[in-house]
This record gives structure tokens, sequence and C-alpha cells, in this order.
């Protein structure tokens, strides 16, 4: 079943777990997975990925997928300031786009997550922010360091202004690869989740300790992100499997392989996830 971000959100009893899928083996390796282990998810287009090559197949791919699944599923455009690709994949069938102002100057920040809202309310669609920079890059490992942590007041004031469906928060945070050993700051995470009345998604999840994570997802967090890993893992998985000697030139059998390696890869996180109970609702009185 095809479903918003926010109606994943809401069927899902722990956080959502999303994953960049760059090509058919991943999203099936995440789809088996998910659907294994009765989890909502998330299936992450990378936006270099949609504007390349076989880019709307791949989206096509995506929304395929999760219409089949028996499961609701998100289809998601990750990081993008472009409202036009953000509507070629609305028309194509995705669920959410993210709206990634955050290198952009607050007020226009939030000018391009209004604007992205009215259109993905066009599609029923979700949408989710990002205030505080996540430094690194979405598509390569190069060891980012830590940048400025989301301002809580801002994050209050960001919410109230432009009211997204999900916000990105920098505590810690990078994509890709940590050059050391990674620290979430958990006192600006409670802040923030505190001020800013809406759930919270935490990018840059590969390489976290799982302690971590979950101490995240207990604050507050409501969405993860993993790509690096599941990129490693098929790179990896490929490599060995495209160096052995393959006489019949039989491509069926490694690309097996490389579906089976990511699930595996993707139902780790989903486990993380799983044993990683919410905050507990507030008392009704
Ligand atoms: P990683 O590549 O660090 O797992 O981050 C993924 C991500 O945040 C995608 O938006």
């Amino acid at each position: 079943m095809r479903r918003s971000l926010a109606d994943v959100l809401n069927a899902a009893t722990g956080a959502v777990p999303s994953f960049t899928c760059y090509t058919l083996e991943q999203a099936s390796g995440v789809i088996t997975a998910a659907e294994r282990l009765g989890a909502p998810s998330c299936l992450l287009l990378a936006p270099s990925a949609f504007n390349g090559p076989g880019g709307a197949l791949l989206a096509s791919c995506l929304v395929a997928a999760a219409d089949s699944s028996p499961l609701p599923i998100a289809v998601q455009l990750d990081h993008t300031t472009d409202l036009d690709l953000m509507r070629a994949a609305l028309d194509l069938g995705v669920t959410a786009v993210m709206a990634d102002g955050s290198k952009l100057p607050f007020a226009d920040n939030v000018e391009l997550v209004c604007a992205a809202s009215e259109l993905a309310a066009r599609y029923d669609a979700s949408v989710e922010a990002e205030l505080g920079h996540v430094p690194g890059s979405e598509d390569r490992a190069i060891g980012a360091k830590v940048g400025a942590f989301t301002d809580p007041d801002l994050a209050a004031r960001f919410v109230e202004l432009c009211q997204p469906d999900l916000m990105a928060v920098a505590v810690g945070n990078v994509h890709g690869t940590y050059p050391s050993e990674p620290r979430l700051d958990f006192t600006t995470l409670t802040r923030i989740a505190e001020r800013a009345d809406l759930a919270l998604s935490l990018h840059g999840t590969s390489g976290i300790p799982d302690t971590q994570v979950r101490q995240a997802i207990r604050l507050g967090v409501k969405k993860f992100n993993v790509n690096t890993e599941l990129r490693r893992v098929y790179l990896e998985s490929a490599q060995h499997l495209f160096n052995v000697e393959n006489k019949g030139f039989e491509l069926l059998g490694p690309l097996r392989q490389l579906i089976q390696r990511t699930d595996e890869a993707a139902a780790s996180f989903i486990e993380l996830a799983a044993a990683s109970p919410l905050p507990a609702a507030p008392l009704e009185t």
C-alpha cells in the first residue's frame, strides 16, 4: 500500500526506517525485509538518481514496490530545493518530498517549505523540512565533520511558520561515514523536541551506534534515514560477486545475492527501530 509519509508515521508503532534505493535490487531487498518483519517503511529516492539517466524509471519502480506491498510504504524524494523536481516526482507517484532549505537563510527556508507544502497538498503527499544543516554528501561517504546544531528556539519558530509534517535536525549527525565515533547531542535534541511540536527525523544514521539511535528515538525521532550502509554492503558484495569467474555470464544469481545482502542490512535497522520504544504518549486528563 503506497501511503503518504504522514500516514506511514501514524501507522508505525515505532520509528520509521527509511532507505535510499538506487537500484531495483536495493528496493527489492528493503521491501522483502520490511514485509518479513512487518515494518511500515519509507523508500528514499535520491534527487541525484532521479535527475540522472533512468531516474523516472527508478521512481516508478519504487512507487510500484510500495503499491504492491501489503504494508503502508511511503516513497520520498529526498533533499531538494527544486520545486519542479518535486512536481515531477509527485506526478510519478511519490508520496513525500524533502524540501531541504537548510543551506538557505531562515526566511528562504520557510518560504521553500511553504511552497512545497502547497504543492504536496495537491497530491496528498507529505513534506519533510530541515533546519540546521546536516553536513556531508548524500551519495558519497566523505567523512564530513559535524557542523552547527539546530537551534531549538529557531526550530519552534520555523515549525510555527511553515508547519512541515516532519523536521530533520542536526545534532552531531552527518551524511556518510563519520571521521570519529559519532556523539549525538541529546540535550539539544531534547530541547528541540520540547519546543517544536512535530515528528523529528534523523539523517546520517549509518555509523551511529545502536544505543544512540535508540536514545534519539526515545527523545522524539520518528523517522531515520539510511543510505551509506546499504551502499557499502551492495558495493562490497558486488565487487566480490562480479570478480569471480562466471563462464556462463550468469546474471540472476549475483543479482539475487545483492537483494539478499540488502535485505540483511535493512533488516538490522528495522529490528533496531522495533527494539526502540517511542516516547510515552502524554496521559489523557
Ligand atoms: P547515511 O548515508 O549517512 O546513512 O544518511 C542517509 C540519509 O540521511 C539520507 O537522507
